[in-house]
């Protein structure tokens, strides 16, 4: 389950009719959702899809020890950062996934290949466009040294996960007959969280029945996403250009980042849109909690917070997850008090059904956020111009 709050800390920053005249546009909003040709990320995922992606994970677990997955932003931030939630600090006994392509760090790439040396491991390359520059520099890299350990068998160490027909990868695909999965047309990177680009590395470790009913059933959330979106836009309209998404648990800092690329791409356009950044608690308390608090009034911030912990660690009589929620509620009121608004999710505990039900919830939330500001949310005209200057720079 999971609870909202866009009122209690919140309220005294909205102006009441504009607050009614944007919820009166809420059918109009939804129904230009609905006309949209990008939106397969709400359709059915089909069963047999399900059964060949939980079939391929069942053959990498069998015969290699560790995936490799190379893609950046919305190829790899979703699984990513729901697997960070759930893997465990120390001594993690899953199978082992590397997240690969998002930096041209020689000294990462070097260390990466190193490491690989001594594991028998396997490639899951993931572009929609199939010619990101990132992906396809590590990808060659990466392939070189599959190439050279595996000559025999490298083409079954690598899926590619990609566009139907066009592009680079797609056409490789082709002619080497690589296992692939497909990135349907009418899903944008940063909402293929329901796609094989996520639900593959997911599958190696999780039950993707779980995942999948607890992402479809965000359909439920509609009034909520449509409500936090209007909140955000009023609070953007009251000069809050900024959004800072405040987590009490560390290994939810990659959601954070998923956070940000969903808002800052799909609403980032034509000169408006909020501007997204994180903060991790307690830790940031101690640096930029000093300028929510009382610097300059340009932020609003935004609370995910878990009630329930698996773990329990006594404390003085207290579990201390307790006392951390405390330490949560007691920031948000102190900013409160500095002039922050801030509005509250509650998720009631950490499972792949509530993580995915909440995925569901921000995906729909920003795309109405987009048409709320006048803008196409699935597009990304910007990440496209530097793509191109780099392709020239790069010939
Ligand atoms: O959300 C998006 O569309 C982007 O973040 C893309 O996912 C990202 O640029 C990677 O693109 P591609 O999948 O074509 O390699």
């Amino acid at each position: 389950m999971i609870r909202f709050d866009f009122n209690t800390y919140v309220d005294r920053f909205i102006d009441k009719e504009k607050y009614n005249l944007l919820m009166s546009r809420k059918e109009e909003i939804i129904e230009k959702l609905d006309h949209s040709n990008m939106t397969g990320w709400r359709e059915k995922i089909s069963p047999e899809l399900v059964n060949d992606i939980n079939d391929t994970a069942q053959y990498i677990r069998d015969n290699y020890d560790c995936l490799v997955v190379i893609g950046i932003g919305g190829s790899f931030l979703g699984s990513y950062a729901f697997d960070n939630m759930f893997r465990k600090y120390f001594n993690d006994e899953k199978f082992e996934v590397i997240y690969a392509g998002t930096t041209l760090s020689s000294k990462y790439l070097d260390e990466l290949i190193g490491y690989l040396n001594n594991k028998n491991f396997c490639l899951n390359v993931i572009s929609k466009s199939g010619t990101t520059m990132e992906t396809t520099i590590t990808y060659n890299i990466l392939k070189k040294q599959l190439k050279r350990k595996y000559p025999d068998d490298y083409s079954k160490r690598i899926i590619a996960t990609t566009d139907k027909e066009k592009g680079l990868l797609r056409e490789e695909v082709n002619k080497e007959g690589y296992k692939s999965f497909i990135i349907p047309n009418n899903i944008g990177g940063r909402y293929s969280f329901i796609t094989p680009a996520h639900l593959l590395p997911l599958a190696l470790n999780y039950n993707l029945n779980e995942i999948i009913d607890g992402y479809y059933h965000g359909k439920r959330l509609i009034d909520n996403a449509y409500q936090y979106a209007v909140t955000r836009k009023l609070l953007f309209d009251e000069n809050r250009h900024v959004e800072n998404f405040c987590v009490n648990e560390q290994n939810f800092c990659y959601f954070t980042e998923w956070l940000k690329q969903l808002f800052g791409e799909t609403e980032g356009k034509e000169r408006v849109g909020i501007f997204p950044t994180s903060c991790i608690h307690t830790r940031d308390l101690h640096s930029l909690g000093q300028f929510i608090q009382d610097g300059n009034k340009i932020v609003f911030e935004t609370y995910i917070k878990v009630k329930k912990s698996n773990n329990f660690i006594e404390y003085n009589g207290r579990e201390l997850h307790e006392i951390s929620n405390i330490v949560e509620s007691s920031v948000i009121r102190a900013h409160y008090k500095g002039d922050v608004p801030c509005i509250e999710i509650n998720i009631e505990e950490l499972n792949p059904y509530n993580i995915a039900n909440i995925i569901y919830f921000f995906q729909l939330s920003a795309a109405f956020s987009a048409y709320l500001f006048g803008v196409e949310p699935f597009d990304q005209p910007g990440v496209e111009i530097y793509k191109q200057e780099v392709r020239e720079s790069l010939n």
